[in-house]
């Protein structure tokens, strides 16, 4: 049928040819998304200076595109109303072939909105630059290797956050394993043990404990109360046994969540209160009320780790009552995503409809969808002017009867919210000296540098591959202690849940192949008007996606 139509334009019409993307077919590189998408899981988000950067979007799946070998860089102007559906606001930027194409790394601007430091995530095709982290300058819309300092090793699975107040990323969690190492050929994991911070103006690593000794997905949250602000980390998926091939997958209780005072560098097991479901492959955004200095951390899509079902609810946890409600659902679902917090507009960003990894994850018209916090509801528009937040009545109510949980994990995390946030004093000083300082590694300094690189002839390529070594040394001694996590659970994870086709898992193609999409050889226009061809086209696409 799309065949039949595809050579009756050609017949009735040649100039089409000439008007534009028939001769490039597979290699068109695009500059938008006008001509519609189909999904992508999982990106890697920020905004900075009023535009939404996502990367790890490749075209295998773009209809007009239908080539994985092109990676692109994807942008929202956010100064401006715009329709979320509308393709066009999408718009396009081909990343150069040095720059590896990779899925669900972590995306972190600096406090100056100059540069956008791209870590983690796994490869789609041969690994090439291993550890390597990858920046974005923003002015002259360029990617280098991040040189000169010590960087950790590539991880996946982890979640992370961004706080420019504090000039500083985070990342929690994940593991290395075929698609971040080519020295794992097995479906080993090596969980990290601990958290890693970077430190977004001077380009500095550092490894920081973690909440758990092995976790995955979860969410990460930076709220500023308290001397620096605090992470809040959610949920998060724990294996049976660490590093074991078999292990089985639990999810975390949602009636704890795990706090660090980023100040303190200690992290606190706080209980909550409310109704909330676990989930994993949820992503989360954290909305201010600054009437009752309040914080509310909203949860959005996922899925239940036992049945897969994707679960439609959103729910946010009040800080500091730690208390969970629920908001009005999604309309549709959506795992695997991404969050983006633009004032009480959330972008969801990419993932899939259903848990599965073919054809049966779904399509979807646009990468981004936004759920309004305040009226909860899904916009079909952005708008800039929309932006504090404010709690509903009867939350605003209730946590003023009470403000607090009724327990605190430790008084010295009650502190941190305490009135004058300044004079954080005595218990909570005392204990968190005994706390275990950062372990910096200072780069400049010419002892360290020579101590680590000593041996290497690769310069800055040995150092980071030598402190990747380091940081797992770190994670193997911990998990001695640790070795059994928890009792085995049903859950039984045979496949990678989320692999997008990663290199290693499958034949190296990183979506659709160049060949599916012959109908990236019809103008724009002419397909958009087609409503046979349309449908035609999206039957297409599930129906490849088994490979
Ligand atoms: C950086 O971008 C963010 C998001 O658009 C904005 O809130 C912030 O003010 C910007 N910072 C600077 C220094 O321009
Ligand atoms: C991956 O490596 C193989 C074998 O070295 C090579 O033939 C292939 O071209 C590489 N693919 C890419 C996309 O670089
Ligand atoms: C990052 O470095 C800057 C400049 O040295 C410093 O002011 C800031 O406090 C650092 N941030 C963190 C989280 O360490
Ligand atoms: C994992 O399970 C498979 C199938 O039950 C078994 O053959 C294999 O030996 C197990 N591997 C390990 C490392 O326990
Ligand atoms: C948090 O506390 C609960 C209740 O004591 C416990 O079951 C859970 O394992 C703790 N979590 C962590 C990460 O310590
Ligand atoms: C801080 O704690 C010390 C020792 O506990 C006490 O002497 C001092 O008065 C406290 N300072 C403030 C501002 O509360
Ligand atoms: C700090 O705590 C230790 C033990 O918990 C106690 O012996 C010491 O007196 C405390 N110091 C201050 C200044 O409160
Ligand atoms: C790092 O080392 C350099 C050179 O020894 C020194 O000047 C600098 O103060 C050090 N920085 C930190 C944070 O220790």
């Amino acid at each position: 049928m799309a065949g039949w139509w595809f050579i009756l334009l050609w017949a009735l019409d040649p100039s089409f040819a000439n008007a534009g993307v028939i001769n490039l077919a597979k290699r068109t590189v695009l500059s938008d998304l006008s001509g519609g998408f189909c999904r992508s899981y999982r990106f890697g988000a920020d905004i900075a200076n009023n535009v939404l950067y996502t990367v790890g979007l490749d075209g295998g799946l773009i209809p007009d595109d239908g080539d994985a070998s092109n990676n692109y860089l994807m942008t929202l102007d956010l100064t401006s109303s715009f329709s979320t559906s509308e393709g066009k606001n999408y718009k396009m930027t081909k990343i150069g072939a040095e720059v590896p194409k990779i899925k669900d790394m972590a995306l972190w601007s600096n406090a100056e909105n100059s540069t956008l430091y791209q870590y983690g995530g796994r490869f789609l095709e041969n690994i090439t630059s291993e550890d390597t982290i990858w920046t974005y300058t923003v002015k002259d819309k360029s990617w280098t290797k991040q040189d000169g300092t010590i960087q950790p090793s590539r991880l996946e699975y982890g979640v992370y956050t961004n706080a420019p107040a504090i000039q500083a990323g985070f990342w929690i969690g994940g593991y290395r394993a075929s698609g971040t190492t080519s020295s794992i050929t097995d479906s080993t994991k090596e969980y990290a043990t601990g958290m890693i911070q970077l430190n977004t103006t001077t380009g500095q690593y550092t490894s920081l404990d973690g909440p758990y000794e092995a976790v995955e997905e979860g969410s990460l949250s930076y709220v500023p109360v308290g001397d620096r602000g605090i992470l809040v980390y959610i949920g998060g998926d724990v294996p049976s046994i660490k590093d074991e091939i078999n292990a089985t997958m639990n999810s975390n209780s949602w009636n704890h969540v795990q706090v660090y005072d980023i100040a303190g560098a200690k992290w606190y097991n706080q209980s909550t209160t409310g109704t909330v479901a676990s989930r994993t492959q949820f992503c989360a955004s954290v909305q201010q009320e600054k009437s009752s200095f309040s914080y509310q951390i909203f949860v959005l899509g996922g899925a239940d780790l036992k049945s897969k079902d994707t679960i439609l609810d959103v729910n946010y946890l009040s800080i500091p009552s730690f208390k969970w409600y629920s908001a009005v659902p999604l309309d549709d679902p959506r795992m695997t995503l991404t969050c983006v917090t633009y004032g009480r507009q959330i972008f969801g960003i990419g993932g899939r409809r259903a848990w599965a990894e073919d054809g049966k994850a779904g399509c979807y018209d646009a990468p981004a969808f936004i759920y309004d916090a305040q009226s909860e509801a899904t916009r079909s528009s952005f708008d800039p002017a929309l932006s504090s937040f404010s709690l509903s009545s009867s939350t605003a109510s209730d946590i003023k009867a009470s403000a607090s949980p009724s327990q605190w994990a430790d008084p010295a995390l009650r502190t941190l919210f305490g009135k004058s946030e300044a004079t954080i004093n005595t218990s909570a000083n005392n204990e968190t000296s005994s706390t275990s300082e950062p372990q910096e590694v200072n780069t400049s300094d010419p002892a360290i540098r020579g101590a680590i690189a000593g041996g290497v002839a690769g310069g800055v390529a040995g150092l980071a591959l030598i402190i990747g070594l380091l940081w797992f040394f770190i994670a193997t001694n911990k998990k001695q202690k640790n070795a059994i996590l928890a009792e085995a659970e049903v859950v039984t994870r045979q496949v990678q849940p989320m692999s997008e086709l990663p290199v290693g898992a499958r034949d190296g193609r990183s979506e659709l192949g160049g060949d599916t999409y012959m109908y990236s050889e019809l103008p724009v226009d002419s397909k958009r008007d087609i409503p046979e061809l349309d449908s035609e086209r999206n039957r297409q696409v599930i129906s490849h996606q088994g490979i």
